[in-house]
């Protein structure tokens, strides 16, 4: 099958198309045609080599995590899903680094999957998984009330999107961050408060806040607007010590957890229209394709998600 690897550690300049073996099948695993993937930041953070201490890949490593395509193979203890049934998924990250998305086949476990929402393509499906499940955990770990204050950090971006739509649907006060050229976007997302971080910080426009989700590194600063009893997650950065154990406040680190159940939680909010679905660009899976997507996803500011069309 075709696929886009990397055989070494380094700049998006390390991608290249090449065929490749198709997975093999475990019982409780599907073979999905891919129709189109997306990109995310981890997939720079790996390619540049900065989670070896997580992963212990063996190269050629085909990164990737977000599939959405039909299943054409299913394995022998598969009940829930069959031949033809359109899905999309945040497959697990396989041991070895050989079963990303940016290929024309991936092997999905079946508790990773969802049927795709009829209402939207196969490119508005691959935007969803591992963003959209990372902003549903993060707010359910921040234990969301309805009538709560949250501030969500980088609003504009794949997670920030999903994270401000969801906590208006559990009935949240939304305050995010966003670029200047952002701040009509985000409020038409549902955002109740913009700051332009470029000419404020958090610290100088919030304080007593319930929640924070923290998409950007900015540990101290929210940490610093929150109400005693309030929650903090940071996707982005590491704690430290001190932070950690602050007792009158809960500051945790969050990691997603890919799941079918939770991504079907969200594909029935797509086809409620009550999640919309934002793409910033689409990139072929080609050498060049793929190079251009991660370039653009390093700039930091994309508007929404970077997608990959395989087919
Ligand atoms: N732990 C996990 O399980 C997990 C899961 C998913 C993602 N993550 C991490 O979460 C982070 C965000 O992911 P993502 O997919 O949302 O990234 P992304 O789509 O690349 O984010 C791009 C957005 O970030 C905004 N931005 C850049 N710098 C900012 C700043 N200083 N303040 C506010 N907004 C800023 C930009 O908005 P403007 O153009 O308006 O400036 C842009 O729209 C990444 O570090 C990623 O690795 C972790």
């Amino acid at each position: 099958m075709k696929a886009v690897i990397i055989k070494e550690y380094g700049d998006a300049t390390q991608f290249e198309v090449t065929e490749i073996d198709k997975p093999v099948l475990k019982k409780d695993e599907v073979l999905v045609k891919n129709v189109a993937s997306s990109i995310n930041p981890i997939d720079y953070k790996a390619r540049q080599g900065l989670l070896q201490s997580m992963f212990h890949w063996q190269f050629p490593v085909v990164l990737g995590w977000d599939v959405a395509g039909e299943i054409v193979a299913v394995g022998d203890k598969v009940t829930e899903f069959k031949i033809g049934d359109k899905v999309f998924a945040r497959p697990d990250i396989d041991p070895i680094g050989r079963n990303g998305s940016y290929a024309e086949y991936t092997a999905v476990k079946d508790d990773k999957l969802a049927l795709k929402p009829e209402n939207i393509s196969f490119e508005e499906a691959a935007a969803v998984p591992l963003a959209g499940l990372t902003a549903l955990q993060m707010l359910r770990q921040l234990n969301l009330e309805a009538g709560q204050k949250i501030l969500i950090q980088g609003g504009a971006g794949g997670v920030g999107i999903f994270a401000i739509q969801l906590a208006k649907i559990f009935g949240a006060f939304v305050a995010t961050t966003a670029s200047e050229n952002n701040t009509e976007f985000v409020k038409s997302l549902g955002a109740d408060l913009v700051i332009d971080y470029h000419e404020n910080t958090i610290t100088e426009v919030l304080s007593d806040y319930d929640a924070v989700l923290d998409t950007v590194n900015d540990i101290e600063g929210g940490i610093s607007i929150l109400k005693t009893g309030g929650s903090f997650v940071t996707i982005s950065g590491a704690l430290t010590e001190e932070q950690k154990e602050m007792s009158d406040k809960h500051i945790m680190t969050g990691w997603l957890q890919p799941n079918g159940e939770d991504l079907s939680f969200l594909g029935k909010q797509i086809r409620n229209n009550n999640l919309k679905i934002v793409i910033d660009s689409t990139y072929p899976l080609t050498t060049e394709g793929i190079q251009s997507a991660q370039k653009r996803s390093e700039t930091h500011h994309a508007r929404g998600k970077v997608i990959v069309k395989i087919k």
